[in-house]
């Protein structure tokens, strides 16, 4: 009967952990981007630089690529240069999936 209780309970935190569960892109988002191109995308000025792109829902493909040619010096750039290499093939794929996931809502001019 106690053995029962404990099992359910390890279930229950476990499954409560899972919930709470933030996405890899989302942490390296939190922990590397955000400086610079926000959580969610929205670039702020940091970073020393006036053009910082937003990354807000940009297309999944589009990010890997650009960061791998940051990552490989196809593109260098004396910020994302440095930052790429410190991703690895792994943590880019989890970032762009983290960016590209974002939803925005484009409304008409009138
Ligand atoms: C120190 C500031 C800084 C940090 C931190 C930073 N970036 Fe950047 N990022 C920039 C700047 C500045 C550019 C514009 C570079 C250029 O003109 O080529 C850029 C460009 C990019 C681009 C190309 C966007 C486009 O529209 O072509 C991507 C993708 C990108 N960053 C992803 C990331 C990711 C993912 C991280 C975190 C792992 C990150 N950056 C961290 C400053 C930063």
């Amino acid at each position: 009967m106690k053995l029962k209780l404990i099992v359910i309970l390890i279930f229950l935190i476990q499954h409560n952990n899972n919930a709470e569960e933030i996405s890899k892109g989302r942490q390296i988002a939190e922990n590397i981007c955000s400086v610079c191109h926000g959580v969610n995308g929205q670039a702020n000025t940091a970073g020393n630089s006036v053009l910082v792109p937003h990354l807000t829902a940009q297309n999944e493909q589009y990010l890997i690529e650009k960061l791998k040619h940051y990552k490989d010096k196809t593109l260098e750039h004396h910020q994302m240069s440095l930052i790429a290499d410190m991703l690895t093939l792994e943590d880019i794929k989890e970032v762009a999936k983290w960016y590209s996931s974002i939803k925005i809502t484009v409304q008409e001019i009138e």
